[in-house]
């Protein structure tokens, strides 16, 4: 008998050979079983595979030949499976049933899927008419992305969705939300007076929200092709990040009340429509170009896949405001693309400068405040500060105070999935989205899909490479502001 007794649940692994299940699942289903959390997966796929090859499979995807592998890979099993049609349902109920005894699961059931999106709504359909769903304990549904291409398309799956699972069990993924600095931000926030004593349109003159990439599109092409960087990162990851960032403190650190604030920060972010995009929102795609490790790259309209006169955006620059009390009159600068000149998430608060008085002529020159959130790749915070000038008396210069998280500990892994596996495991829905969230930022990326048709707007191009093109720096500089580049910010030092 298995003494392992932890959030105990069946996971059910629909898309089980894919490149996600393969590089991030695994990897984080053998994090949770090394730290005691009690459960046995099904793979299911189309293609035919044994038990044992299978667990080859899932073995293969571990980096690590430690000696437990063996009794985790056991806890794999693996169905052969045709989404569409029920009756292939029906074996995968008896299997489970039977796994339910053997592992001691309490009939608690994960449901992930990780499929292609045409599949989310026939696969739970077919969950519920085999009876899958009619369990003694309680049942998940994890959701990957793409929820829907706009507010129809995703108000239409999350119905089907709902005759099945009620909102409480539906846990729709955006990464974003499962990375250390994401959720440190409440910490960072609420657990530290002095910054949320200044966390408004009196203390801060912007805020600057850069999640830039080197890689193209590598094997994604046809979807990506269909989506742009709008639909693929703003949707959700960057629209998350600005709730985040924006939202009140909720009055209890609850679920509900967590995102009943989100939802407030989406319902106050001022709509963009016709003429207004072309001073909101720049569009870009990026030409061939040189990438800082000295690599050439092609253009997005070489790359394999894309149409030659594809107009496909890889990569956003905008500015939202969000009509409330704390941050009327504060830009929110986005920006985030393909092929750029870094790998790099970063939220910079921008705090206002000092007070323009002649007496204090001799600090005209220093720097604003900053205070620079780095979520990836190294994770820590850095805030920048003005100190008098070692050997002038009259002048300052810039220091920066950094934090690293991700240097404390040589062994320190920091995994998305893993945190959020583990939260469905224990039933914690608060960094999955909900789907009012999810309804509001689609509606306003609507808004901006349909005022780039209206207005014909065009193109910016940008060489790979580079951190854009320089209509997103005139976004800035029509303000008075300007990106601060990465490496001003100052990423913290590694030990
Ligand atoms: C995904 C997008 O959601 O996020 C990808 O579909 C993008 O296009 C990825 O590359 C970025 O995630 P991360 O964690 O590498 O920043």
């Amino acid at each position: 008998m298995d003494e392992k007794k932890k959030h105990p649940a069946l996971i059910l692994m629909f898309g089980a050979t894919g490149d996600l299940a393969k590089r991030k699942l695994y990897p984080a289903l053998y994090q949770l079983y090394k730290k005691n959390d009690n459960f046995a997966v099904i793979g299911l796929a189309r293609r035919p595979h044994t038990n044992l090859s299978f667990r080859e499979l899932v073995g293969h995807s571990l980096s690590t030949e430690e000696a437990q592998i063996g009794a985790f890979l056991e806890r794999f099993y693996y169905q052969s499976l045709d989404i569409e049609k029920p009756e292939s349902f029906l074996a995968l109920k008896e299997l489970s049933d039977k796994l339910d005894v053997r592992y001691d699961l309490g009939g608690n059931r994960i449901f992930y899927l990780s499929l292609a999106p045409r599949f989310f709504a026939p696969a739970a359909q077919n969950i519920k008419k085999s009876g899958l769903t009619e369990t003694s304990g309680w049942k998940h549904l994890i959701i990957e992305k793409p929820f829907g291409h706009d507010l129809t398309s995703a108000a239409a799956l999350n119905d089907q969705l709902l005759q099945v699972f009620d909102e409480k069990e539906i846990y729709r993924i955006d990464h974003y939300l499962g990375k250390e600095m994401i959720q440190n931000i409440e910490a960072l926030r609420f657990a530290n007076p002095i910054f949320e004593s200044v966390w408004n349109h009196r203390h801060i003159s912007n805020v600057q929200i850069t999640s830039s990439e080197m890689i193209g599109v590598g094997e994604r092409a046809s979807y990506y092709d269909q989506t742009g960087a709008l639909l693929d990162m703003v949707q959700n990851h960057i629209m998350q990040m600005v709730a985040l960032t924006a939202m009140e403190p909720p009055s209890r650190f609850d679920t509900e009340d967590i995102r009943d604030e989100k939802v407030k920060v989406f319902k106050s972010i001022r709509p963009i429509s016709g003429h207004d995009i072309v001073n909101q929102v720049v569009k870009g795609q990026y030409i061939g170009g040189i990438l800082p490790d000295g690599t050439e790259v092609r253009s997005y309209r070489n790359e394999e896949n894309i149409k030659a006169e594809s107009t496909t955006e890889t990569y956003v620059a905008a500015r939202f405001y969000i009509d409330n009390y704390r941050w009327s009159g504060v830009p929110f600068y986005i920006r985030t693309g393909k092929r750029m000149a870094a790998k790099s998430t970063q939220i910079v608060i921008q705090f206002k400068d000092i007070p323009q008085n002649p007496y204090f002529y001799h600090f005209e020159a220093v720097m604003p405040n900053l205070l620079v959130i780095h979520v990836q790749p190294d994770e820590g915070l850095s805030l920048k500060l003005n100190v008098k000038n070692f050997d002038q008396a009259d002048s300052t210069i810039p220091i920066s105070m950094n934090f690293c998280n991700n240097s404390k500990d040589a062994n320190y892994n920091s995994d998305a999935y893993e945190r959020l596996l583990s939260d469905c495991l224990k039933g914690d829905s608060t960094n999955f989205t909900r789907w009012d969230e999810v309804a509001y930022s689609w509606s306003l990326m609507d808004s901006i899909v349909a005022a780039w048709k209206e207005e014909h707007v065009p193109l910016d191009f940008y060489e790979a490479g580079s951190m854009g093109p320089s209509s997103a720096d005139r976004l800035l500089a029509r303000d008075g502001f300007h990106w601060w580049p990465l490496s001003e910010t100052d990423p913290p030092i590694r030990a």
